[in-house]
């Protein structure tokens, strides 16, 4: 517990030597926030074609594999009391988050852990304390969530529906613009996680990171988040995400870019501190449960003799296996877990 950045960084006045990056591995000083980085209305407006709002999503995945949503049906008010809460819990004494705390990431249940996925063998550490449940199917899962605040589960329990309404909306126009059958994502596994990352202020942001870069790699996230911090890398370039109040950032995985048989792109992003202010992004995961055996390829529908097949037919829990140990490889890494499913 006594890792937890939260639990020991407050007023601190330089950070400890072992969360330092060596140069290559900071963030560098000249990242802009990017107004390129497109932000789709969801509002359902007879004035607006869907094919349109189809259109800007299948572009926005194919050029970014990032954007923003607004209008998205979530409600404002819900989405506060997620702020409210988390800012809540993150501030609870240590002991109320004994129940959930774990030295070690896990892929199941529920956890409270800091830094990367792996804090002992971190040659440098991450400045970030993250809270990670399932949240699909809800009963089965709410046992294991955080007992406190009280209303946790409730709130959270309703919060993890309208997420779930909202995700299956934006997969139905992807689906459709693809041109995959109606109601493709629901028919393929589809469990729900979420991750809350907390980034507590941190005095020297320009030598720490907070989340290293990495491409998610299940289907489709959804995250909202308080503060700037979230950057995307775009030919080579990072880039940073404006936090638009109430929007979602969605994030094409890497399954999605291996479903759409590369028509669409994943993103790489990273988060970094600030200061000033505590950070907390509220991330909602799309993709198969990680401890059944599901099978990730190619739609059927968009390997054909002018698109042959790009990725191998694999089985997710393997590839997690893989992204996990390449996630481990010292520095400098080449490449990205995926290379080795391409075909
Ligand atoms: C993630 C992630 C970004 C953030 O949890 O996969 O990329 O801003 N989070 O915390
Ligand atoms: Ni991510």
């Amino acid at each position: 517990m006594a890792l937890l950045v939260s639990s020991w960084s407050n007023g601190v006045q330089s950070i400890p030597k072992d969360y330092i990056m060596p140069p290559e591995r900071r963030s560098g000083d000249f990242v802009s926030v990017c107004d390129e980085i497109p932000v789709i209305d969801l509002q359902e407006n007879p004035k607006i074609d869907r094919s349109d709002i189809i259109q800007q999503i299948l572009k926005a995945c194919q050029e970014f594999g990032l954007f923003q949503v607004i209008n998205h049906g979530v409600s404002e008010k819900m989405m506060e009391d997620m702020r409210v809460l988390y800012h809540e819990f993150f501030n609870m004494p240590v002991d109320d988050k004994l129940g959930v705390y774990s030295e070690i990431w896990r892929n199941t249940g529920c956890s409270l852990y800091t830094s990367g996925f792996t804090y002992a063998e971190e040659d440098v550490h991450y400045w970030k304390d993250t809270l990670k449940h399932v949240c699909h199917p809800l009963e089965e899962h709410t046992p294991s969530w955080p007992e406190k605040p009280a209303r946790y589960r409730e709130e959270v329990g309703r919060y993890a529906v309208e997420v779930r309404k909202m995700g299956f909306k934006i997969l139905d126009l992807i689906g459709e613009g693809l041109g995959l059958s109606e109601g493709y994502f629901k028919g393929v596994s589809q469990d729900q996680a979420m991750t809350i990352n907390h980034y507590p202020p941190c005095p020297n942001p320009s030598l720490a990171m907070g989340f290293f870069g990495h491409t998610d790699p299940n289907l489709i996230t959804f995250l909202q988040q308080d503060q700037y911090g979230l950057q995307m890398c775009k030919d080579g370039k990072w880039m940073g995400i404006d936090p638009i109040p109430n929007a979602f950032v969605v994030n094409i995985g890497y399954q999605l870019e291996i479903i759409s048989n590369g028509k669409l792109k994943s993103a790489e992003h990273r988060a970094v501190t600030n200061s000033t202010a505590a950070r907390t992004s509220i991330g909602t995961f799309f993709g198969p449960n990680p401890s059944l055996p599901v099978v990730i390829e190619p739609a059927k529908e968009l390997v054909t003799s002018t698109s042959p097949q790009m990725f191998k037919s694999y089985q997710y829990t393997d590839f997690l296996v893989d992204f996990l140990a390449y996630h481990r490889k010292p520095f400098p890494r080449s490449g990205t877990p995926l290379d080795p499913y391409r075909l």
